[in-house]
């Protein structure tokens, strides 16, 4: 490997090596490899950024409307038609559509139909009108796969309702499992009059009440004439109580990756397929009964309930700054503006108002806007990037729409950042980002990538071109979006390693790559609904964490990962690793400056264990007690709703470390040491 290695071996040393692990106390069934890693902490080299670890997001798999976003009714706004269902196999044509928008359905006798008659505001179009028949009828949503019931719980449900014909009783909302229909919490309106009004009512569950995912919510009511809802809504309790917020499980999990700053609002769902399905962010902002939604790239439609504001609430909650990215002027069926267009001056402002509404002071136009969605103190913002895998643009018109923006960008906010997502020769950029989806074998021997190339290096590339960081322009690479893509919906322990490998590759190098993050993070696991007509719920086929509406998972990737950003390090050490094959075993070294303490990365991704002797120098002195972190399994396992850590890290002591630590890695491992050390 090329690792920087002033380091070298003796003869004697390696003969020593050889007699050491012939005696090693640690057992192992096979000891078939032996390697010995030398760590220099007496030369620390590259200091790794701060921001180095991040997250990359964007509305795919059901991320944020079924999932992060706390909101529990799906088509919301009545806006999606259906349901679909599945005619099964044959010629038979299917059922004919149903007047009942998909994920409603008729509870009782009535009947229910959309309307367009009156609405709310012009962002909500669509009303559901429930035409009362004798008994208590009403409209049931099921939810994202399901509404999640736990006992002791208070859920806010809000909605629009008006009465005609006569009705002017109350309205009852409640959540129903499927199973025996039993109520498990319910609230009513007080009486309902023939002008739209909005409810919000808490429906609290008791203590004896089931814990599951099979249930359903239904605004019900008796009498005659009919009602019309709109804008129909229910949360459970929040990450930190937030309104609009987010899911407490999704949040945790994400706070133990410790993200410095998070990629949004994409990847392809920037762009969108058409120009009227692009990520416009100022249909995003305000009450979110004012956002009137929009197709999402990835065959679903998103209700924007989650938009500029709740991604920001995110980026706040989890102590992360935004990487913002820009919309450029090109869609993903191609269609595009050239740099100069009326239009291109049009996205131009946008981006230049989008920036003023994250990051201007509050008394600035679009700062006032942002105060007045809830955050009055202006975001930290240090990078934007502009447009989205602008390498798809065969058209050559990234050039002209990134210079024409970027220099409209700089001339406002001097120090800010500007990322660019292809090659550009007009202006030139702070950061390139570059993405890389690979096989977990190719990903592995990535690890070396951005070394220092030995002799001139290659031509800039990109989708995977990996040099272009230690190219002569000194610009560098944001590696905004990469993972080994084997396991499906999330990655099994073989693909958790290549990407070990790989980050601890871009960490190495991180003087060329100050900034990563793995894509996609999020993931709702559910599989399609047949009976329903439902899809499943992902689109893309390895992912970091896992959730249905009940429960989540980190997968082991996301463990690999947790590893990795909570034992960063602040500054690279040289390592050199003999007597292993390099494409199997991988290791590197950093030294935490605050805990004086050596840590050592080192991945097995072999089928066999791997005796290695530690040769840590430049240290006074090692205290005994260390640890190790050690995440290994079976190569194809993966964690699921229902072993969720069925391969984890574990955590063990080692007494009586010393600069000369040897220790068996088992076969598919990841290993941390943390050494204790005086230098
Ligand atoms: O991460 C999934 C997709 O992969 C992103 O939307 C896109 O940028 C990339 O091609």
């Amino acid at each position: 490997m090329r690792y920087i290695t002033q380091l070298w071996t003796t003869r004697i040393a390696r003969l020593a090596l050889a007699a050491a692990i012939a005696c090693l106390s640690v057992a192992s069934a096979r000891a078939d490899v032996a390697a010995m890693l030398t760590v220099d902490a007496s030369k620390p080299g590259v200091a790794i950024p701060r921001d180095f670890f991040g997250l990359m997001t964007e509305e795919i798999n059901h991320a944020y409307d079924g999932g992060l976003f706390a909101e529990l009714i799906q088509n919301r706004t009545f806006q999606d038609m259906g349901p679909r269902p599945n005619p099964g196999p044959g010629p038979r044509p299917g059922p004919p559509p149903s007047p009942v928008p998909v994920h409603w359905s008729l509870v009782g006798e009535g009947k229910a139909a959309t309307d367009r008659n009156e609405p709310v505001n012009p962002a909500l179009p669509v009303s559901l009108q429930l035409d009362l028949a004798s008994g208590e009828c009403g409209v049931a949503n099921d939810g994202y796969w399901g509404i999640p019931v736990w006992p002791d719980t208070t859920y806010v449900a809000t909605f629009y309702a008006r009465g005609g014909g006569g009705f002017a009783g109350p309205v009852t909302a409640s959540i129903r499992t499927d199973a025996a229909d039993l109520t498990v919490a319910k609230a009513d309106t007080p009486a309902v009059t023939s002008a739209w009004k909005k409810y919000t009512l808490k429906l609290t569950t008791a203590h004896d009440a089931p814990t599951t995912a099979k249930a359903r919510f239904v605004l019900s009511a008796r009498g005659q004439g009919f009602v019309r809802f709109s804008f129909v809504s229910l949360f459970p309790p929040t990450y930190q109580n937030t309104p609009n917020g987010l899911r407490p499980d999704l949040m945790k999990l994400m706070a133990e990756l410790r993200p410095k700053f998070i990629r949004l609002p994409g990847g392809n769902y920037l762009e969108g397929g058409r120009f009227a399905d692009r990520f416009n962010w100022k249909q995003m902002i305000g009450p979110a009964d004012q956002r009137p939604g929009h197709m999402g790239c990835w065959g679903y439609r998103s209700s924007d309930g989650f938009g500029l504001p709740e991604y920001l609430l995110w980026c706040k909650q989890l102590g992360a700054e935004p990487i913002l990215g820009l919309f450029a002027g090109y869609v993903l069926n191609g269609d595009h503006f050239k740099g100069g267009s009326a239009e291109m001056a049009i996205y131009t402002q946008e981006a230049l108002d989008e920036i003023e509404y994250v990051s201007g002071p509050a008394s600035s136009p679009w700062g006032k806007q942002r105060a007045a969605d809830g955050f009055p103190e202006p975001f930290a913002l240090k990078y934007v990037e502009i447009g989205n895998e602008d390498w798809f643009d065969r058209s050559g018109s990234y050039d002209g729409r990134f210079t024409q923006m970027a220099k409209a960008i700089r001339a406002r906010y001097p120090k800010l950042k500007i990322i660019a997502s292809a090659p550009v020769k007009s202006f030139v950029p702070d950061l390139y980002d570059d993405h890389f989806y690979r096989g977990a074998r190719d990903l592995t021997r990535m690890t070396t990538l951005y070394d220092k190339p030995v002799g001139p290096p290659p031509p800039v590339t990109f989708n995977g071109g990996g040099h272009n960081g230690r190219q002569p322009d000194g610009i560098k690479t944001f590696v905004g979006e990469w993972a080994a893509q084997e396991g499906q919906p999330t990655p099994n322990l073989r693909s958790a390693l290549a990407d070990a490998a790989f980050v601890m590759g871009l960490e190495r190098n991180s003087d060329a790559v100050p900034m990563e993050c793995y894509a996609p993070l999020l993931v709702n696991v559910n599989p399609e609904d047949r009976a329903k007509g439902y899809p499943k719920g992902w689109q893309w086929n390895t992912n970091l964490i896992g959730y249905d509406a009940l429960r989540s998972f980190g997968s082991v990737s996301y463990y690999a990962q947790v590893m990795l950003a909570q034992n960063q390090g602040d500054f690279v050490l040289p390592v050199q690793l003999t007597e292993a094959d390099p494409t199997v075993v991988v290791a590197t070294a950093t030294w935490d400056k605050a805990a004086g303490t050596v840590i050592v990365k080192i991945v097995n991704s072999g089928p066999t264990p791997v005796n290695v002797a530690l040769d840590l120098r430049g240290v006074a002195k090692v205290a005994p007690e260390a640890t190790a972190i050690v995440l290994s399994g079976e190569p194809d396992a993966v964690n699921s709703l229902d072993e969720p850590t069925r391969v984890a890290p574990r955590t063990e002591a080692i007494a009586n470390a010393t600069a000369n630590l040897q220790r068996s890695l088992p076969p598919h491992s990841l290993t941390i040491l943390r050494l204790k050390a005086a230098t």
